[in-house]
């Protein structure tokens, strides 16, 4: 009887990978974090950037729609917003660390990264052993902040949830320096001529999408195959292209 291996009515054809929404990859991001994660595109969840447009690529392999929520970063970071349930995957240029993997599983890495110091043109902050008695921003639960705690020892950090926030802190001079990694800076840079990065920091960083642990094993997989095959068929560069190229 062909009709007995027919599947429940209802049911997806796809795999089931345990999705907070069924047949929607519902991402979550701390925007913005431009190059990364900014408002705008055109793929219906009202965001874009290096990291959205790549998980939408993923999400097409997998057959899936993509929906993004803003969320903080520190908690995402801490595992908290992915083992709540209210996404089924972080995708906000996050770093792959030991401390991390505590709570997060992490994809294949999919972007090199590193540490970076901002500062208005013009100001006497040329490296980061200047900034002894100045205020140096961060963003709260970062890999900047632990590089900025380690190696600016004489600064006063001041922690803000969201790039979002540092960026209005330095234009208003509330602080001196924004340590951030590197491409944001960079973008900041671009974006208004009176912002420099003046120096660069090699912290071998590598972003992962993250998974709440031991809980999306399947998607996990799915998401590293879909990465290999976008790395393959050229898309990979063709999005790195858009916001990285020269
Ligand atoms: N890469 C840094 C980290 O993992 C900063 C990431 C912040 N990402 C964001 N979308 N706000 O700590």
């Amino acid at each position: 009887d062909p009709g007995s291996d027919a599947e429940p009515t209802g049911a997806s054809d796809g795999p089931d990978y345990g999705l907070v929404q069924d047949g929607t990859l519902t991402a979550c991001s701390d925007i913005p974090y431009p190059p990364f994660e900014f408002e705008g595109g055109d793929n219906g969840t009202g965001y874009t950037g290096f990291d959205i447009d790549l998980l939408a690529a993923i999400a097409d392999k997998l057959g899936l729609e993509i929906a993004v929520q803003d969320v903080g970063f520190d908690a995402l970071q801490s595992g908290t917003t992915l083992v709540s349930g209210t996404c089924d995957i972080g995708a906000s240029a996050m770093t792959i660390t030991e401390e991390r993997k505590a709570n997060i599983d992490f994809s294949d890495p999919y972007y090199d990264s590193l540490q970076s110091l901002l500062v208005p043109v013009g100001s006497d902050i040329k490296g980061i052993s200047d900034l002894d008695g100045k205020i140096v921003g961060v963003q709260q639960g970062t890999t900047g902040e632990n590089y900025a705690e380690e190696n600016a020892t004489g600064a006063q950090l001041l922690q803000l949830p969201s790039d979002g926030e540092l960026w209005p802190a330095i234009q208003a001079g509330q602080i001196d320096a924004i340590l951030q990694d590197q491409p944001v800076n960079i973008e900041h840079q671009k974006n208004d001529p009176g912002y420099v990065v003046v120096e660069e920091y090699n912290t071998d960083e590598q972003y992962g999408f993250a998974f709440a642990k031991g809980e999306k094993l399947e998607l996990q997989d799915a998401v590293n195959t879909a990465l290999g095959e976008l790395r393959d068929d050229g898309t990979y560069q063709k999005i790195y292209d858009t916001y990285f190229s020269a």
